[in-house]
């Protein structure tokens, strides 16, 4: 075989000339005379031609070549506006790396398939282009922390309290103990090292038992989260607006055709860029939705799916919506000096119907309060002690929040569904492949 080997992408750049080439059968035709083999690697397809010409000899093995078949690829690469990506490839040398059995996808296959299959599925051009774009993502966080001065930092993952609700943990067979579980968020665990580091986040993997079916829940996901010191609740929003504009900048910046392969209008992530994002309390969104929508919901409860979604209809950007009452929040969160029904809580609702993404708050400091409201949820205080010293030796103002990395994820790339986030989804019903 020739030479040193380029990528499709580069191959395609020179455009003319000798190349040489590796990747996996995209797709193959061929005739008694011709063989077309459209070549993939993780830059981009080509199309490729063998003429029998030039392999009469070895043309069983050129005409027994199938899909995902793994190949090194020498020849003459030119224009050709017939090509699927504009340029064909003819071939002078060829070698068979791995061969490939019957491949089961091909077209038209059922969701649940492609599911069972997700190990080959995540060959696609689609699951390929979403891979990048999360990739970007992962990139762009830790870019945008390490930016504004934050170290990473890291909570375990087994934990014996609950952050975000009893109901929803995943308790571990951890040596007979009865009280270990899989972490919710790295929360309780990051308040302590504040006093140490002042700025963090980290992304970590985080575990909800959600009985919901919905498209906006995995049991296992990625979670951006931050704590910082000294900061107020408006400081807190502000880090979490910046955030998500600096992540769709740098996915507007590097990945405009994955996301036109995945056919997403990603002129609608422009006014996240360019505009401020809509910041309400959740008093004024109920008068919104009644005003707008007619739709009648008690001062109390919290916001559903439904409800997020008509609210963030009536804007392209996200909106951050504040204030929410006492009862529906966690126990950690500010009480409000003005109206302690209410807390300095703030979940951020992503347009085109994707609702919650981010969710954070500013951070009770009031010890009492906070056992009183970890009584009220049927925990015993005992069990926070490490977690309630933070309130007891140089405690300042503090905050932060969490962000679901698929969800973001799922809005711009525009996904019907979150599952497609992430390589190997979790959900209720599904933990294999
Ligand atoms: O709103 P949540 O529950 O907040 C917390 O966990 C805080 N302790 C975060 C913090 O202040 N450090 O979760 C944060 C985000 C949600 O806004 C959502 O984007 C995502 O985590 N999330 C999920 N993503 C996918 N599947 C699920 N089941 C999710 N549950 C929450
Ligand atoms: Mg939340």
């Amino acid at each position: 075989m020739a030479n040193k080997f380029i990528s499709i992408k580069e191959a395609i750049e020179q455009g003319q000339g000798q190349v040489s080439i590796r990747g996996w059968v995209y797709r193959e035709r061929g005739s008694n005379k011709l063989k077309f083999i459209t070549l993939r690697d993780s830059t981009n397809v080509i199309q490729c031609v063998l003429d029998r010409g030039n392999f009469d000899s070895t043309w069983s093995e050129v005409d027994s070549i199938r899909m995902e078949t793994s190949m090194e690829l020498s020849g003459e690469i030119k224009k050709d506006e017939r090509a699927p990506t504009g340029y064909e490839l003819q071939v002078k040398e060829f070698k068979v790396v791995g061969k490939s059995e019957n491949f089961p996808i091909n077209k038209d296959q059922s969701v649940e398939f492609l599911a069972d299959n997700r190990h080959l599925w995540l060959r696609s051009r689609r699951m390929t282009s979403m891979l990048k774009i999360r990739s970007t993502v992962f990139a762009a966080i830790d870019e945008f922390f390490k930016g504004e001065g934050f170290y990473e930092y890291h909570s375990p993952i087994f934990q014996a309290v609950q952050c975000e609700g009893g109901s929803e943990l995943f308790s571990v067979n951890y040596f007979d103990k009865k009280d270990v579980f899989l972490a919710q968020t790295w929360q309780l665990y990051a308040e302590p090292a504040i006093f140490a580091l002042e700025k963090i986040y980290t992304i970590s993997p985080s575990f909800r038992a959600e009985k919901s079916k919905t498209s906006r829940h995995l049991t296992e996901y990625w979670h951006a989260e931050m704590e910082v010191a000294w900061a107020n609740f408006e400081e807190i929003q502000n880090y979490g607006e910046r955030l998500l504009k600096h992540i769709v900048k740098k996915v507007l910046d590097n990945n405009k055709p994955e996301l036109e392969l995945l056919e997403r209008d990603w002129k609608k992530l422009l006014p996240t860029l360019e505009k401020p994002f809509i910041r309400m309390t959740y008093t004024e969104a109920l008068k919104i939705l009644k005003d707008k929508f007619e739709m009648d919901i008690e001062w109390g409860k919290d916001l559903r799916t439904i409800e997020e979604e008509k609210l963030v209809s009536l804007y392209d950007v996200p909106v951050i919506c504040t204030y929410y009452p006492k009862k529906v929040k966690a126990f950690y969160m500010t009480e409000d000096q003005e109206n302690p029904e209410v807390v300095q809580g703030c979940d951020f609702l992503a347009p085109e119907g994707n609702g919650e993404i981010i969710g954070g708050s500013h951070r009770e400091h009031d010890l009492e309060k906070i056992k009183a409201r970890l009584r009220e949820q049927g925990e015993d205080p005992a069990q926070y002690e490490f977690y309630l010293d933070t309130r007891r030796y140089g405690s300042v103002p503090h905050g932060g929040f969490g962000l679901g990395v698929e969800r973001v994820i799922k809005w711009v790339c525009g996904l019907d569904n979150i599952k497609d986030a992430i390589p190997f989804p979790r959900t209720m019903e599904r933990y294999k492949p």
